[in-house]
């Protein structure tokens, strides 16, 4: 156990410094762009109050309806660092009313609510919010949960599964019942980034931001070359951010308002996510001997090393694979099919503990499932033991 805690840190260490400068300014420089990407992507819109305000009027049902227990039940997550000791405090003994949607505002008010940005004016001598916008942290990140659940220190690139973004958005007042049906259905972890332009309704997992330094195919479909296109992508079709994204391959056109406020923000972006390494496994959270079984399996018997290959557990920089290749098809409809490459990427394996369900629906819950189905369906052979040893293995990455 000790052995793999030790060079897995490293491995990822490795990456960071491949990505940096050879002379201290250069390191200088590219801190401060990490920096100024951490901020972005926690904390900016890039105007999208347009979408989630002026059309889906979420700023009046949060407002009108949303308590703290509503909003944490429904997956939100509170950063503790950004509340002052009395709110701590009040919270701790009860006299914070967390069955009152004011009580979301002063939250909002305090940028707490990760994810969520809002304006608060002060209208008729009360706290009123305005506006409100959605930022990156809404689905890529979680907390650590150290002050309650839901509640704790910041943990960017962690998808947050327990997000339901369908039963949010589904309480817009602007949506029709069919429409609102179709939210209503994702679930928690899950979210269509496509519905909304062919009109499919086939949710994916909220994908990891992290461990991505050196992989040039982004997304389940490897759909962009590099991190900052798919960051368009979200910013502009799904978040309603202000600028254009324009894509022939899928003939999706989009643009919102006259200003651009993505563009410039995109390359600071993308160096942020490129920091964040995959969190490594917990101490004691798999056997160091079965995992050692399963790593042999792995390169050997099982087949998975053709394709999960390199540091990233990926070969996603050489080439995408047919749609046959995942173990979550065939479905319908195919993921793969509403995308630009028509294939899917091999899933990158660094971090994979933390964020089950499993392939891009999440149609394997756990890490045995996912080596069950490839034992089934491509008749490996594999004994109980030899698939528990491949998930310990796995468990190890
Ligand atoms: C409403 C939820 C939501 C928001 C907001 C969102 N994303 Fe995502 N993101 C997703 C989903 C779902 C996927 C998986 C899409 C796929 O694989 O086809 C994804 C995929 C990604 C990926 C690809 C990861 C990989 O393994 O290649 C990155 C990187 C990413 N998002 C970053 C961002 C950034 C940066 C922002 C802000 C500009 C953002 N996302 C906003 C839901 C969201
Ligand atoms: C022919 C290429 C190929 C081979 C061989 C292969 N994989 Fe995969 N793997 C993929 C692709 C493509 C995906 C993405 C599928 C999806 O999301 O629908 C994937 C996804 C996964 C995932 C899900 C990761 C996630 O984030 O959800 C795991 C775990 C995994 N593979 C493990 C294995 C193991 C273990 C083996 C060997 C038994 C193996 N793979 C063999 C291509 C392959």
């Amino acid at each position: 156990m000790k052995s793999s805690s030790l060079w897995l840190p490293m491995a990822g260490a490795a990456l960071l410094l491949g990505a940096c400068g050879d002379s201290g300014d250069d390191a200088a420089q590219q801190a401060a762009l990490v920096e100024q990407g951490r901020q972005i992507f926690r904390h900016d819109t890039f105007g999208d109050e347009a979408k989630w305000s002026d059309t889906l009027r979420m700023h009046e049902v949060v407002r009108s309806a949303v308590d703290p227990l509503t909003a944490l039940s429904v997956g939100l997550k509170v950063d503790a660092e950004a509340l002052p000791p009395a709110v701590v405090d009040g919270i701790r003994n009860g006299s914070i009313d967390l069955k009152s949607p004011a009580t979301t505002v002063a939250l909002l008010k305090l940028d707490a609510v990760v994810g969520l940005k809002g304006q608060v004016e002060t209208v008729g001598g009360q706290d009123t919010l305005t506006r409100l916008g959605i930022t990156c942290a809404l689905c890529h990140s979680t907390v650590d949960d150290s002050f309650a659940p839901g509640i704790g220190k910041r943990r960017d690139g962690w998808p947050n599964r327990d997000l339901n973004p369908g039963a949010i958005i589904a309480l817009s007042p602007a949506i029709d019942a069919a429409t609102r049906a179709v939210f209503s259905g994702w679930g928690a972890g899950k979210y269509d980034p496509r519905f909304n332009l062919d009109g499919l309704d086939k949710p994916v997992l909220i994908a990891p931001a992290y461990g991505l330094a050196g992989i040039h195919r982004i997304t389940a479909t490897g759909d962009g070359d590099d991190i900052a296109y798919w960051n368009r992508y979200v910013g502009i079709t799904q978040m309603g951010g202000q600028g254009s994204f324009s894509e022939p391959r899928t003939g999706v056109h989009v643009t919102n308002g006259t200003q651009d406020l993505i563009s410039a923000k995109l390359p600071a972006l993308q160096a942020y996510q490129r920091s964040l390494a995959a969190p490594p496994p917990p101490a004691s959270s798999f056997d160091p001997v079965a995992a050692a079984r399963g790593k042999r399996l792995f390169e050997g018997p099982g087949g998975c090393v053709a394709c999960h290959s390199g540091p990233a557990f990926t070969d996603a920089n050489v080439r995408l694979h047919p749609p046959a290749d995942s173990m979550a098809e065939p479905e319908t409809p195919s993921y793969a099919a509403r995308s630009a490459t028509r294939q899917y990427r091999s899933a990158p394996l660094r971090g994979v503990w933390q964020h089950p369900p499993y392939f891009h629906d999440g149609s394997a819950a756990t890490l045995e499932d996912v080596v069950q189905v490839y034992n089934t369906k491509r008749t490996l052979g594999l004994t109980p033991a030899q698939v528990s040893d491949l998930a310990q293995y796995l468990r190890s990455l």
